[in-house]
């Protein structure tokens, strides 16, 4: 940053896969364009794309995964204590494709964000983009919100809209929704990071003093 009296934000990055959200963040960072430094990327899957992008950009990793633990409640205390190590003041989940407990979430709660690629609340859970084209949307897009005990359930930071065009199939929209993910996701960490947004005890969204809409801060994809 060239602004040295910002201080920068400890973040922890949770991830299952391919890790293209994480490298957006990376990518502000190394542009300057996001105070922040991800302290450590944590994987539930071990051997995927997302650690070696955090092993190129030279972030610590760990993996813990999911499958040695004997239930959803240990591996969530391992991971608390794994996150914890390294003192964040934000958790990103980036797609982190776990179910997490209600202890979990307390413990980060007004500090942990998410991204689900739909226009919550509409469409929670999987499957989301063909689950757009069956209901027969005409708009679709990708919500990041804080993390609540209820699953994609959240207050809304911020919403990226784009259209449904006529020839779509559930790749093609997937894609022009992640363009979207890619700028969103590093702007709500940036407005966290600045302490412009913020989560009230009553669980409402906060940008810079004004209470956000269900939806969100809500953007229009300028591209098809
Ligand atoms: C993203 O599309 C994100 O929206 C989704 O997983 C993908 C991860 O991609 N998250 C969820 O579905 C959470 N319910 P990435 O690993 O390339 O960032």
């Amino acid at each position: 940053m060239s602004d040295s009296n910002v201080k920068t934000l400890k973040v922890v990055v949770l991830i299952s896969g391919s890790g293209s959200n994480l490298q957006a963040l990376i990518d502000g960072v190394a542009a300057g364009e996001l105070p922040i430094e991800i302290a450590a990327v944590i994987s539930n899957r071990p051997d995927v794309m997302g650690l070696t992008r955090a092993a190129t950009a030279g972030i610590p990793t760990a993996v813990l995964d999911h499958k040695s633990f004997a239930s959803r409640e240990a591996f969530d205390q391992e991971l608390m204590r794994t996150i914890d190590a390294y003192t964040p003041g934000l958790v990103v989940l980036a797609g982190f494709m776990r179910i997490l407990t209600p202890e979990f979430t307390q413990h980060y709660l007004g500090r942990m964000l998410n991204i689900h690629p739909s226009l919550l609340p509409k469409f929670q859970g999987l499957h989301t983009h063909q689950r757009a084209l069956d209901a027969g949307e005409q708009e679709h897009g990708v919500t990041v919100h804080f993390v609540t005990a209820e699953l994609d359930g959240g207050p809304a930071a911020i919403q990226a809209v784009v259209p449904v065009l006529a020839n779509d199939d559930a790749n093609l929209l997937a894609k022009r929704v992640q363009r979207q993910e890619h700028v969103i996701y590093p702007l709500a960490v940036k407005w966290f990071a600045l302490g412009d947004l913020v989560m009230t005890d009553e669980g409402k969204a906060v940008l810079k003093g004004e209470t956000l809409p269900a939806c969100g801060y809500q953007i229009k994809a300028n591209e098809p």
